[in-house]
């Protein structure tokens, strides 16, 4: 498929499809049964651009490359976070992925560097050093029951705190993990239904959460300072964090900016790389012709140990397998952004306060830009057709423009570095009698995990 960057044709148009079903209410229990099936039904129904009103609230459902470019990057001072940011605050505070204006302008200036390709070279070492680990704990549970998408999320929290406090030992990752999981299982409750906080509110469970939080902080807090007071530099997202410094000011991140942060890329750091990593061992599973041909390119490159972050690069197909996975299950689903004031694109209006969705899912399993897009067909990929798709916003599992995710060649990096440690050492089987169901909240994780076998 040749790749373009011009407005679609389709969307040249004043009127776009209403979707607002004849009954609200049902439109209400669609949407929230299962968003994600609800919009990609009324994409391929409607078109790429699309518009419904809930309870009064325009919602413009945009999924049409050029369009989202125009949202993400040409008119991007016009979009904000939309208020639904407000429950997610409640744990992340006010860190990279909540705030917006200037304080998310000078926080991503301040942090940009850090996730530098040369700044990530030097937790490479520390990243792989966990993976070796994780292997060794593995190996132990080879030929029992295991559930890849628990294996996941531990391995990936692990990592993403290690990259951070490097010194830690593992009972810290254990001890904060297990007040982080806790506090992501509350605030996922209360975004799938609002009405929650009320009944929580009365049932103590509100109270637990800030107590569990506070917690957490009072650890991070007490590892920051042991930091500080220490004359060792160490080569770790922390250090790199407490030595930067505001462009204009020259000031450091004040203490409560600083655990903003931490806890933000805690959060935005492993869930993903962990759906990421559960599909695509489900897509593989399905597919050994694609395990075979993998192998055969680690086995070219590394067959023994884990490749060196130059040899990485020497693995285009791993790339491709990857992007492949995330095209079908994006583990990031949905981005949404709320207008600020009046905008137009292609003949489409959008009014101040209307909020425009971008469903990465939807657009990724497109007929009109993907050929056969239920198939996993790496080879789609090949050629740098990955970097094509991605340019042009027809593939965006990391989001796009100024606040594509900051930490996308952070999880690239992890992503194949597990898989290779994994294909190196292992077969596997995926149970094949279980039920698997996405299930899209703010990440699109498998619904009743993916229980699997190490051979
Ligand atoms: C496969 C793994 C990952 C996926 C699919 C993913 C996806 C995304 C997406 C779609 C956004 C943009 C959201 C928006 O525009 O509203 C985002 C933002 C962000 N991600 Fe990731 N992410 C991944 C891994 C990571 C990792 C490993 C880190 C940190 C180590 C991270 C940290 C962040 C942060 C801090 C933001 C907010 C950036 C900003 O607004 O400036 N992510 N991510």
């Amino acid at each position: 498929m040749e790749v373009t960057d011009t407005p679609t044709e389709k969307i040249k148009l004043a009127n776009i499809p209403n979707g607002t079903s004849v009954n609200p209410i049902k439109h209400i229990q669609l949407m929230m049964k299962d968003a994600r099936a609800f919009m990609n039904q009324k994409h391929q129904k409607l078109g790429q651009v699309w518009e419904d009103k809930i309870l009064g609230q325009r919602m413009i459902y945009v999924n049409d490359p050029a369009f989202i470019k125009h949202i993400f990057a040409k008119n991007r001072n016009n979009y904000k976070r939309t208020k639904n940011i407000e429950i997610l605050k409640m744990g992340l505070g006010n860190g990279l992925v909540t705030s917006d204006g200037e304080l998310w302008q000078n926080q991503r200036k301040l942090m940009q560097p850090a996730f530098h390709a040369q700044n990530l070279i030097k937790l490479f070492d520390v990243m792989a050093a966990e993976i070796e680990s994780f292997m060794k704990e593995l190996e132990a549970k080879r030929g029992t029951e295991i559930d890849f998408h628990r294996e996941f999320m531990d391995i990936t929290g692990r990592v993403v705190f290690k990259a951070m406090f490097s010194d830690e030992p593992a009972q810290s990752v254990a001890s904060f993990y297990d007040i982080m999981v806790e506090g992501q299982r509350y605030l996922t409750k209360v975004i799938r239904n609002p009405l929650a906080k009320y009944w929580y509110a009365l049932n103590g469970e509100t109270k637990k959460f800030k107590q569990r939080k506070q917690r957490g902080e009072d650890a991070l807090l007490h590892s920051v300072n042991k930091r500080k007071a220490s004359k060792v530099k160490k080569p770790d997202l922390l250090q790199m964090l407490l030595d930067a410094t505001y462009e204009d000011s020259n000031e450091y991140m004040s203490e409560r900016q600083l655990l903003d942060e931490l806890v933000t890329i805690f959060a935005a750091g492993h869930e993903t790389s962990s759906n990421a990593l559960t599909w695509t061992m489900y897509l593989l599973d399905k597919h050994p012709e694609v395990i075979e041909k993998l192998r055969k390119e680690i086995n070219e490159v590394t067959p023994d140990k884990l490749p060196g972050y130059e040899e990485l690069k020497k693995m285009p197909y791993l790339q491709q397998v990857i992007d492949e996975s995330m095209r079908i299950y994006p583990p990031v689903w949905l981005v949404t952004r709320e207008a600020i004031d009046e905008d137009e694109f292609a003949g489409v209006k959008i009014n101040a306060e209307d909020i425009v969705l971008l469903c990465i899912y939807s657009l990724h399993h497109d007929a009109s830009i993907y050929t056969n897009p239920e198939t996993f067909n790496p080879d789609r990929f090949a050629d740098g057709m990955n970097k094509k798709y991605s340019k042009n916003l027809s593939y965006f599992p990391f989001g796009g423009g100024p606040r594509k995710c900051i930490g996308f060649m952070f999880a690239t990096m992890e992503i194949r570095l597990i898989l290779v440690a994994l294909l190196q050492k292992f077969d596997f089987k995926i149970n094949p009698d279980q039920k698997v169901e996405m299930e899209a909240l703010i990440t699109m994780q498998p619904k009743y995990g993916m229980k699997a076998q190490l051979i």
